[in-house]
């Protein structure tokens, strides 16, 4: 089953460092960096000016310093002041990343997306016994803070059994955030590859999309109706998957882009379910397992279906050649 692991002390050290210095899970707008003023303001005026960040003279509800709760957070995080997560997003260039853990959503309010979540329309959920729903940032997260990793709710399905995310236990960073924020620390901290993965990123996702929840098995011994998440790689005998091709990391499926016009795209994103710490949640090996984050972006991104990849763009059209290499760099077909 699985390769003997490395114990590194030194990174112990460090990661143990990191942790007794860092505030609560969330790691901004909850405790002492849950600052009232960035959002919210008393009367509207401050030397007979308006205090809204849209300079509008009028109040707006719940005493917001925008006019709702997700054009406040986009005030923010949808230009260079804080994480940014609205398209275009270029604070990651250079970083050795494509995208934040996340990734971006392609509008602002009211208007549909094929690429990422919608925010502010009245959208049915998909792959859910939930109905209609109308997004916003505080859908998913918690605007005072909570003890889950980046403040996600508990319960973004008020009639879900909740699912708690949290840092150190079930998500690991190598870098956090600089406190106070800076944008090179912001960079650091919220590009993907700074994040490891261990466990309950995809129950917390189909609390929403709740017919996901359960992964449907087929006839046996271990076929499916859907495809699976939190699955090993080498979970069943005779396995699907091509363990030594996704260990060995090279040919088919691997690349170093995303939609160029050589095949192959980096590494999906996956999951360990007995790490300990960043470094072991970043271990490839046969037991590592896929998730909703191996195949999709939270928010959203450049592809179809808030995809990694361009997996339902036409073969002649951007991407082509990346159409199917994450589906080879588990299964080598
Ligand atoms: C990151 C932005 C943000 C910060 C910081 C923030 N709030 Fe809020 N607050 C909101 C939003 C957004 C709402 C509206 C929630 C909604 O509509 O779902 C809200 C709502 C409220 C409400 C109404 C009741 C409720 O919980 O919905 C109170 C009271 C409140 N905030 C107090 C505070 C106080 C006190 C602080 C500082 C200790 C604070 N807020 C800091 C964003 C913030
Ligand atoms: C608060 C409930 C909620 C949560 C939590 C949630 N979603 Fe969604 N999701 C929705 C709604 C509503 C839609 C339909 C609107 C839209 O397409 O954006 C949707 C649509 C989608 C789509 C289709 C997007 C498209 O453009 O057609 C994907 C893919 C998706 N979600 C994946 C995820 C993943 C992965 C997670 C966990 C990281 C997640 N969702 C968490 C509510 C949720
Ligand atoms: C459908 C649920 C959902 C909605 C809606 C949502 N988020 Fe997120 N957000 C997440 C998840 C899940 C993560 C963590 C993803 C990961 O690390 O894999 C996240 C991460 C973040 C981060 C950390 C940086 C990054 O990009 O990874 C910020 C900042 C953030 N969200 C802000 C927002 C703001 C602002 C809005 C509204 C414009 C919003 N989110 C709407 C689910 C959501
Ligand atoms: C006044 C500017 C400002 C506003 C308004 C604002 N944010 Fe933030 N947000 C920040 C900054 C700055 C950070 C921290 C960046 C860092 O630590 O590197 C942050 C961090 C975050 C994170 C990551 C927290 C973590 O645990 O890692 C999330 C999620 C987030 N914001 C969501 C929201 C949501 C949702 C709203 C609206 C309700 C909102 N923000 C409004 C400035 C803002
Ligand atoms: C990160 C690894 C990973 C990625 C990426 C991935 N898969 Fe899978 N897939 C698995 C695992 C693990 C299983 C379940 C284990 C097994 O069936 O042996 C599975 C199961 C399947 C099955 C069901 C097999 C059965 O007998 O029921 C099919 C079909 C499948 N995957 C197709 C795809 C396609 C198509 C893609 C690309 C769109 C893809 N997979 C991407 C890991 C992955
Ligand atoms: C192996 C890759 C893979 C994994 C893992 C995966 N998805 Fe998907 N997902 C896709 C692809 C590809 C599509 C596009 C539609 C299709 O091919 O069925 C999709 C479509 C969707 C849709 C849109 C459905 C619609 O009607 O438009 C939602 C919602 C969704 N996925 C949520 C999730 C959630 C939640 C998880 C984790 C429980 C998850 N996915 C895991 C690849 C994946």
């Amino acid at each position: 089953m699985g390769k003997l692991k490395t114990f590194h002390v030194a990174g112990t050290i460090f990661l143990l460092a990191a942790y007794l210095t860092s505030p609560r899970a969330g790691e901004f707008h909850t405790g002492e960096t849950m600052v009232c003023s960035d959002c919210h303001t008393m009367h509207n005026s401050q030397n007979n000016s308006p205090m809204r960040y849209d300079s509008s003279p009028t109040p707006a509800p719940t005493l917001l310093r925008h006019a709702d709760s997700t054009s406040l957070c986009l005030y923010c995080h949808g230009s260079v002041t804080a994480p940014d997560v609205l398209a275009p997003v270029t604070m990651y260039s250079g970083s050795g990343d494509d995208y934040s853990g996340a990734g971006f959503f392609e509008y602002h309010l009211g208007m549909g997306s094929s690429k990422s979540h919608d925010l502010g329309l009245s959208s049915s959920v998909p792959l859910s016994t939930m109905g209609t729903l109308v997004l916003t940032c505080s859908s998913c997260h918690d605007p005072h803070g909570n003890d889950n990793y980046r403040n996600l709710l508990t319960k973004p399905n008020p009639s879900g059994a909740g699912t708690t995310v949290v840092l150190g236990t079930d998500v690991f960073e190598e870098v956090a955030p600089a406190n106070p924020p800076t944008r090179e620390g912001s960079i650091k901290a919220y590009k993907s590859s700074n994040i490891g993965y261990k466990s309950n990123m995809s129950s917390w996702c189909t609390e929403c999309h709740d017919i996901l929840a359960s992964n449907e098995m087929g006839s046996a011994p271990t076929h499916f109706m859907r495809h699976p998440s939190d699955v090993a790689l080498d979970a069943y005998s005779p396995s699907r998957t091509n363990l030594s091709h996704w260990v060995e990391g090279k040919g088919e499926g691997f690349g170093t882009a995303t939609g160029d016009t050589t095949e192959g795209v980096p590494r999906v994103r996956f999951q360990v379910p007995t790490a300990r710490n960043f470094t072991e949640a970043k271990t490839v090996s046969p037991n590592n397992e896929v998730f909703c984050i191996s195949c999709h972006l939270a928010h959203g991104g450049n592809y179809q279906k808030a995809l990694v990849w361009p997996f339902r763009e036409s073969a002649g059209g951007v991407g082509g050649k990346d159409m199917i290499s994450p589906c080879q760099q588990c299964h080598f077909q």
